[in-house]
């Protein structure tokens, strides 16, 4: 099929590559320039693992494209799919502007009928809206359809290719028919339903999994006071089927670009319609305290932070993405600053992202995790890349002024801490030394 793809971000990019592995025509359309400059010189925006190949294999099969003419590639295109951003708004309600500017580029590029897909995550009713505000500007005729993404970053493009299922929401059995089609070759559970219930799936299923994340974050809170290994008790947990492993690594609490935005954006979907989400309120609220626990840990082991140095361990929001949006490190860092502390931070790959959100001249960017942890009082680990914990806590301690480690994701063993001289604050487990 020939499909057209509106945003090239973390949806749009994966999605139509992926597309075009299955044997599709693919164009990936973005307004910004220089992301489709670098995408046509064989670059990638994003860091995202085995993505680059990809695009690289598909783009010589002659596949997939990349352009800013969004006009041209709707004209070719037999579906066109919206994956442009919708961020908060202050108030936490969905910004819809993207998905409206692009959906009136659309129409005024109609040129005959076309299935347009929405691949953004919107609030319940906005495909209707989308109907709408194509329907206004053409004659042609046209068919709509909500699919919402469930992809991770880190893991996106396995998650693409290999998804739990695919959700297609219309109203048009022409319109579920094709979708259908177009999914197939991924041999996974496809479920059509209505438009409505397909936008609210998605809402669900990123409220569910951000519940499950505050649930164990406020267990291992408790553990910490009752002497409890959240650890454990996750395991025993996660072996009831009815419950599930996953989702239940106590932290820092969640960030990104989805859950903090979606959560919010759910309870105003709720209380547009009068109803108060007073569990998902809960849920963010918890989340909001849990990166500060980080900061108090910090002060129980040093006292007054002023003039301390502290060493972060990990940018991103979570391994394996250059993301940084609402990433906990940020808040964590800003507190660490308010606080007259010097930072020397590293992460592998956001560095250059997180600097547009926060730069200082109290901060210094390391290169390196053992650069970053050199002459510090205590040393932050806030998200889990791979590479730290092979980082032996011997040869770290050689490295830091004092070994003192607030471990935000329960990297290391209890055997590595206890034989180390660490003074080791974890998320939910016993003080070990
Ligand atoms: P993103 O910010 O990475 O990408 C959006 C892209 O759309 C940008 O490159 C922007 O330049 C482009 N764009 C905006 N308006 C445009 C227009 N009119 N024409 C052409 N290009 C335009 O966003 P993202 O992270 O890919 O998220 C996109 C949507 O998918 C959001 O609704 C998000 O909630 C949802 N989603 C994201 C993820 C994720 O992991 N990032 C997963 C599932 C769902
Ligand atoms: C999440 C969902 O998992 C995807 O299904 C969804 O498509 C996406 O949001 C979206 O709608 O954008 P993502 O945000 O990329 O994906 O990453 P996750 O792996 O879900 O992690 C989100 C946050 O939760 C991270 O900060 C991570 O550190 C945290 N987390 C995750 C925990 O603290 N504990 C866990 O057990 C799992």
């Amino acid at each position: 099929m020939k499909l057209c793809v509106i945003g090239a971000g973390y949806v749009g990019l994966v999605s139509g590559v992926c597309f075009a592995a299955l044997g599709n025509t693919v164009v990936c359309v973005d307004q910004n320039e220089d992301k489709i400059h670098e995408l046509r010189a064989g670059g990638v925006p994003i860091y995202e693992p085995g993505l680059k190949a990809l695009i690289k294999d598909n783009v010589e099969q002659g596949r997939l494209s990349f352009t800013t003419d969004t006009a041209a590639s709707v004209e070719a295109a037999e579906i066109v799919i919206l994956a442009v951003g919708t961020p908060s708004l202050p108030g936490g309600e969905a910004n819809l502007s993207y998905i409206e500017e692009a959906a009136c580029e659309v129409a005024d590029a109609m040129n005959g009928y076309k299935i347009i897909v929405t691949k953004s995550t919107v609030p319940v009713g906005t495909n209707e809206r989308i109907q709408n505000w194509i329907a206004s500007r053409t004659n042609y005729p046209f068919g709509v359809a909500s699919v919402p993404e469930f992809l991770r970053e880190g893991s996106a493009v396995i998650d693409t290719l290999q998804p739990d299922r695919i959700i297609i929401g219309a109203s048009d059995p022409h319109v579920s028919t094709v979708l259908t089609t177009l999914h197939e070759p991924l041999t996974t559970n496809i479920v059509t339903t209505d438009i409505r219930s397909a936008e609210m799936i998605k809402y669900a299923s990123n409220a569910f999994l951000a519940t499950k994340i505050s649930f164990i974050n406020e267990i291992a809170n408790i553990c910490e006071k009752v002497g409890a290994d959240v650890t454990r008790v996750a395991h025993g947990m996660g072996l009831d089927q009815r419950i599930g492993s996953s989702f239940l690594s106590a932290g820092i609490g969640y960030g990104g670009s989805c859950f903090p935005k979606d959560t919010q954006a759910l309870i105003q979907i709720a209380g547009n319609v009068d109803y108060e989400f007073k569990l998902l309120k809960s849920v963010v609220e918890v989340n909001q305290g849990q990166r500060f626990n980080v900061i108090r840990k910090l002060k129980e082991a040093l006292g007054d932070l002023e003039g301390a140095t502290i060493g972060i361990w990990g940018l991103a929001f979570k391994p394996n993405t250059d993301d940084v949006r609402d990433a906990p490190a940020l808040d964590i860092m800003q507190s660490l600053l308010e606080a007259g502390a010097q930072i020397r931070a590293y992460d592998p790959i956001a560095t250059a992202n997180f600097r547009r959100l926060l730069d200082s001249s109290e901060v210094t960017w390391a290169d390196s995790a053992r650069e970053a942890a050199e002459g510090c009082d205590a040393l932050c680990l806030l998200t889990e890349w791979e590479e730290f914990g092979d980082i032996g806590l011997g040869e770290l301690n050689e490295l830091m002024k004092y070994p003192i480690m607030i471990d935000g994701r329960n990297v290391y063993s209890e055997e590595q801490i206890r034989q180390s001289p660490f003074a080791y604050y974890s998320v939910g487990r016993p003080q070990m030394n």
